[in-house]
């Protein structure tokens, strides 16, 4: 039996849904101007140039070419937006802390009043925004890792158009922060360490795993969700441009990784699991949203853990995996290695999405112009 990865070897602690050992990680993010990080991989030639060897790469390749947009003309940037009466219309305008199921006595938040509840809100809109921009560079730097060492020229000319669209999404990102919303917060720790990780892995299928799967398998079902919620017009829109893109990104993910994870051997395969499920921690763990408690001047792991007891699970952080999993499972990862990853997503409670619509084909349905395929989608 070959060794396989502990616990506490895959993400730091023996136990993946410890309340306190999430909440104790450093954020070494605050105050930094520039973070480096070692990319471990070689990049690699192809004397290959056959276009189209890979039909769906080649598809995907030729619908990019034609779906680019410019974040500068095609966005309504005069629309103005008022943070305040977005928060007032997600979470009303006094605090309701029955509707958080929680008892604020002793933790400072009883005194809340209309003021700082708003104020809260408005966090939590700059805290949002703050990181899908940083996860937007992430995925710029991967893509561009990507048309580096991926050995399969469509692959390559696939992946240079999504190093645009990621610069494209880094700017309407920062733009939106910067000009429509009231403040930045620096990189999400959890979040880091997992785009650390991939950058850092030496294996190039591992860039896609982590970031055409589970970054952008996220990302896509959270910007759904916003899409779908925010009052903003401009918002709506920025993140309807953004998605179409986006969809194709994880189509990208799923091809590329379909052809290659059929050759692998099952060590191989319970090592993507093992990479599969600390994304999916990293990930879950940045939800909490520490840094906007810290902020707001309240002692994040009295509220958290007052609000949630011991429990992790919230059923719309759930949610948010609804892309992940049947994507893992369409790549055989759910089952490889006796069910490893199966159980694991059991553990962390999203094991429930495995039959929704998977995201090899859907990209089309993302398309502008098209409406978009409804958050929930039982795959045909
Ligand atoms: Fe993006
Ligand atoms: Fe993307």
């Amino acid at each position: 039996m070959p060794e396989y990865s502990s616990y506490q070897e895959l993400i730091d602690r023996d136990n993946a849904n410890d309340l306190d050992a999430i909440m104790d990680v450093p954020n070494p993010y605050i105050g930094a101007t520039t973070t480096s990080v070692a990319d471990g991989a070689d990049s690699m030639f192809t004397w290959d140039y056959e276009k189209g060897a890979r039909p769906g790469l080649n598809k995907l390749y030729e619908k990019a070419k034609n779906s680019q947009w410019n974040g500068e003309t095609d966005l309504d940037w005069s629309i103005d937006v008022d943070q305040e009466a977005i928060a007032v219309f997600a979470q009303g305008a006094e605090p309701d802390w029955a509707a958080m199921n929680f008892d604020p006595t002793g933790t400072g938040l009883e005194k809340w009043g209309s003021k700082e509840w708003i104020q809260w809100g408005i966090e939590q809109q700059n805290w949002s925004l703050s990181q899908f921009m940083h996860g937007e560079q992430g995925a710029l730097i991967c893509t561009a890792k990507i048309v580096e060492t991926v050995p399969w020229i469509d692959a390559k000319y696939y992946a240079s158009t999504q190093v645009m669209d990621e610069a494209r999404h880094v700017e309407v990102f920062a733009r939106y922060l910067d000009t429509k919303l009231s403040g930045h917060y620096p990189l999400n720790t959890h979040l880091g360490m997992l785009l650390e990780d991939i950058i850092h892995d030496s294996r190039w299928d591992m860039t896609y795993l982590g970031m055409q799967i589970m970054v952008e398998g996220l990302a896509l079902a959270a910007f759904g969700f916003m899409h779908s919620m925010t009052p903003d017009p401009l918002l709506k829109q920025l993140l309807r441009y953004v998605m179409s893109d986006e969809a194709r990104h994880v189509a990208f993910g799923v091809l590329s990784l379909k052809e290659y994870y059929a050759e692998l051997t099952d060590v191989e395969l319970r090592e993507r699991q093992e990479f599969a499920f600390e994304a999916a921690v990293r990930m879950r763990d940045r939800l909490l949203a520490v840094e906007v408690w810290e902020r707001m001047g309240a002692d994040p792991k009295a509220v958290i853990k007052g609000m949630r007891g011991d429990q992790l699970e919230d059923p719309f952080q759930q949610m948010l995996f609804a892309k992940i999993v049947p994507n893992c499972k369409k790549l055989g990862l759910l089952d490889a290695s006796g069910g490893w990853l199966r159980d694991r997503f059991t553990e962390i409670g999203v094991i429930q999405f495995e039959d929704w619509a998977d995201t090899e084909e859907e990209y089309a349905a993302f398309a502008l112009g098209e409406e978009l395929p409804e958050a929930g989608a039982q795959s045909a």
